[in-house]
């Protein structure tokens, strides 16, 4: 596992943008797992941005959003569609029919299956990008996930959908449940690129000062991944105890 350590949070955007825009240019075909929430909605302005300065082409990437509330329309501002509609696909040129993120409405299970059947045809995934929260959750897998887990319907924890409130009017209309990406199919992508800023220094602790592998804190199974690179930011690296870490490299170079 890689680390990188960003002056701040910006600069972590940046070189996660970065990472990601060296993937589609050596692999104009590239199918990108793509994640929602305040840590991704601060890479896709450097990702649109390129695609306008320098022309980065998206016409053959395909892409697999992590997850999606049960329960939000496409309409709805906060469903994942809709976000990743006003952050990137709107303003990039990908296919429609290559962009998946599961139906967020209508009968669960069939969206599940859908979703899953669709990353079978066409995945693995190249690069998968991750947020993680503050208990750990990577996707929507919370707390005492499974390993090897599929696409599933999941039970969203207390402390996510508390932390998840800012992002609505209040905590009564956070969706109590999301399909997500299992940890299986997470871990089945070649490259995973997870960046984590401001309070996750529990999670991301975990991450790096033991080999606990641990499925309370989910965003331990990473470390039974063979290419991982996490992105954080100069603040969370010291509270996390990372100061040994505080020297920023260039490794986006590798991806
Ligand atoms: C959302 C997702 C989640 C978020 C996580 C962190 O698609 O996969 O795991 O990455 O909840 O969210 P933020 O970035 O808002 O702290």
């Amino acid at each position: 596992m890689r680390v990188v350590v960003a002056q701040d949070a910006p600069d972590a955007y940046k070189l996660a943008a970065d990472a990601i825009l060296t993937q589609v240019t050596k692999n104009p075909s590239s199918c990108l797992g793509l994640a929602t929430g305040g840590t991704a909605e601060g890479i896709y302005p450097y990702i649109v941005q390129a695609h306008r300065e320098k022309s980065v082409d998206f016409s053959n990437v395909r892409t697999f959003n992590l997850d999606e509330y049960h329960g939000l329309s496409q309409g709805n501002p906060q469903s994942y569609i809709n976000s990743m509609n006003r952050w990137l696909f709107d303003h990039i040129n990908m296919k429609r029919e290559n962009i998946h993120i599961a139906s967020g409405v209508g009968n669960a299970e069939e969206s599940v299956e859908k979703f899953k059947k669709e990353l079978k045809e066409f995945g693995p995934i190249d690069l998968q990008l991750l947020g993680v929260g503050k208990n750990g959750h990577i996707g929507f897998n919370e707390p005492n996930s499974f390993l090897n887990a599929e696409v599933h319907l999941q039970t969203l924890s207390n402390d996510t959908i508390k932390n998840n409130a800012r992002f609505f009017k209040n905590e009564q209309e956070v969706p109590r449940t999301a399909i997500t990406m299992g940890m299986g199919d997470i871990l089945k992508a070649r490259k995973i690129l997870l960046v984590a800023t401001e309070n996750k220094q529990n999670a991301i602790r975990m991450l790096f000062t033991n080999d606990h592998v641990c499925p309370e804190i989910p965003v331990t199974f990473l470390k039974l991944h063979p290419d991982v690179t996490v992105i954080i930011d100069k603040a969370l690296a010291i509270k996390a105890g990372l100061q040994n870490e505080i020297e920023k490299n260039i490794l986006c170079e590798e991806l």
